[in-house]
């Protein structure tokens, strides 16, 4: 399966995908990052391993639909099989959704419904809950709202740090996306 993976920043879990690709835990080419931010760190990964990349900035576009509408032509010309998102930090809107529809997983520090949107770590954290985790869902055209497909417990003891919390979540993360990837591919999980 050819899978597009969309990231803003530092891109740990899009590491993650490469070296589960690279291991051969995971069947599928990475075959294209779409990154939102020119300065963002995974565009330099992505160029280091030969990862074809489609950079923009959103404020070249007079609206969404215009770069969702350049995206989807991006993505089709590359024949991509799954979105993954891997920390992009925008809403995906109708331009993008309606011909991925299903075909679009995202990954979220938390245990949703709990802590959706931004810092869901820091909510959290700040909440004082005991059991966070991880969790892979469907993108719909809601903030974090769409099927779930997996999740995985972190559990949070009084001594923990927000630092470490953040470490011990990104672990999980790290090792959930790409089973996860790989089961949806190969057809174990259904919408
Ligand atoms: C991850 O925590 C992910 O759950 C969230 O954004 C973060 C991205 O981190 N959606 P990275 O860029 O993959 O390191």
């Amino acid at each position: 399966a050819k899978l597009a993976v969309f990231a803003s920043g530092t891109g740990s879990n899009y590491d993650a995908i490469i070296d589960a690709i690279n291991n051969g835990t995971l069947d599928a080419e990475a075959a294209l990052l779409v990154c939102d931010k020119p300065a963002a760190k995974v565009v330099e990964k992505a160029k280091h391993n030969g990862t074809p990349t489609f950079v923009f900035d959103p404020k070249q576009y007079a609206a969404k639909e215009l770069f969702e509408a350049k995206i989807v032509e991006v993505l089709q010309e590359a024949e991509i099989d799954w979105i993954i998102l891997a920390g992009y930090m925008r809403l995906i809107g109708k331009t993008l959704l309606q011909p991925f529809e299903g075909k679009i997983i995202n990954i979220h520090p938390s245990l949703l419904p709990a802590f959706p949107g931004l810092d869901a770590i820091g909510q959290a954290f700040d909440a004082g809950v005991k059991v966070s985790g991880v969790t892979v869902h469907y993108v719909d055209a809601g903030m974090d709202t769409g099927k779930i497909i997996a999740q995985d417990v972190v559990y949070i003891n009084d001594e923990m740090t927000r630092d470490e919390l953040q470490s011990a979540i990104q672990q999980v993360e790290h090792k959930l996306y790409p089973a996860t990837i790989q089961k949806l591919i190969s057809g174990g999980e259904s919408s």
